[in-house]
């Protein structure tokens, strides 16, 4: 089964990083970039995943850009209610879920980020709260789901395997056909076991895709894995 690894440059990166990833990944099937905005046009050899839309197809809603404009543009994928977006732009469920129908309106696969914070985990509610997540932000669709706790985000620690294979094995229950991602710190040395672990069907990475050799060798175990 093909192992994903869609790579979240955040606000960051520039031409000169996407000339690298064009020089390291040519021709890749299982690589999606998820560059700032501005860079999605120049970054034809791969798909595309853009960071962010506005829930409205068109509008009076400057600095914003809609699902409607990346079909235009022929991207495929859209990171929908990432924790930065929920945190830094007071994104609701409720707007994640019109963000997430906006993209399938217009046949992009939206990629619902979920997650707990580090007080929900410690008092065990992870499930509880992925739940909630689940049944208001993602409605019938073709969607993807990445599960990033929330602390474990460019925190440099992760969940343990066992933690992350049971919550992927709850995901796995309720949506058997669903591409499933890990996300949270995901570097070169715990890709392995990541990628290893029972209903993960990729990784969604923020600061390591930025620096080459950490990437490159992420893509790497994600090929080795791959049949
Ligand atoms: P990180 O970010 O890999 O830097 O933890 C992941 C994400 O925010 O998607």
């Amino acid at each position: 089964m093909k192992k994903w690894v869609v790579t979240n440059w955040k606000m960051n990166g520039s031409k000169s990083l996407l000339n690298e990833y064009r020089n390291t990944f040519k021709n890749s099937k299982n690589l999606i970039v998820c560059p700032p905005s501005i860079y999605l046009d120049e970054a034809t050899d791969f798909l595309r995943c853009a960071q962010n839309i506005h829930q409205e197809p068109k509008g009076a809603f400057t600095g914003e850009i809609s699902a409607q404009m990346l079909a235009d543009m022929n991207i495929e994928y859209c990171l929908v209610g990432h924790s930065e977006r929920r945190q830094y732009f007071f994104e609701t469920n409720e707007i994640i879920r019109a963000k997430a129908e906006s993209c399938l309106n217009n046949s992009i696969t939206p990629i619902i980020c979920i997650g707990e914070t580090f007080e929900q985990y410690q008092a065990g509610k992870t499930i509880e709260v992925l739940q909630k997540q689940l049944n208001e932000c993602a409605s019938e669709g073709n969607f993807w789901i990445a599960y990033e706790p929330i602390w474990a985000i460019g925190k440099g620690c992760t969940p343990t395997n066992i933690e992350i294979s049971t919550v992927h094995a709850y995901l796995r229950e309720k949506l058997p056909n669903t591409t499933l991602l890990y996300g949270g710190s995901v570097n070169e040395d715990n890709a392995q076991p990541i990628f290893s672990t029972p209903n993960i069907d990729g990784v969604l990475v923020g600061g390591a895709s930025l620096n080459m050799r950490a990437i490159e060798r992420i893509y790497q175990v994600a090929t080795t894995l791959r049949n």
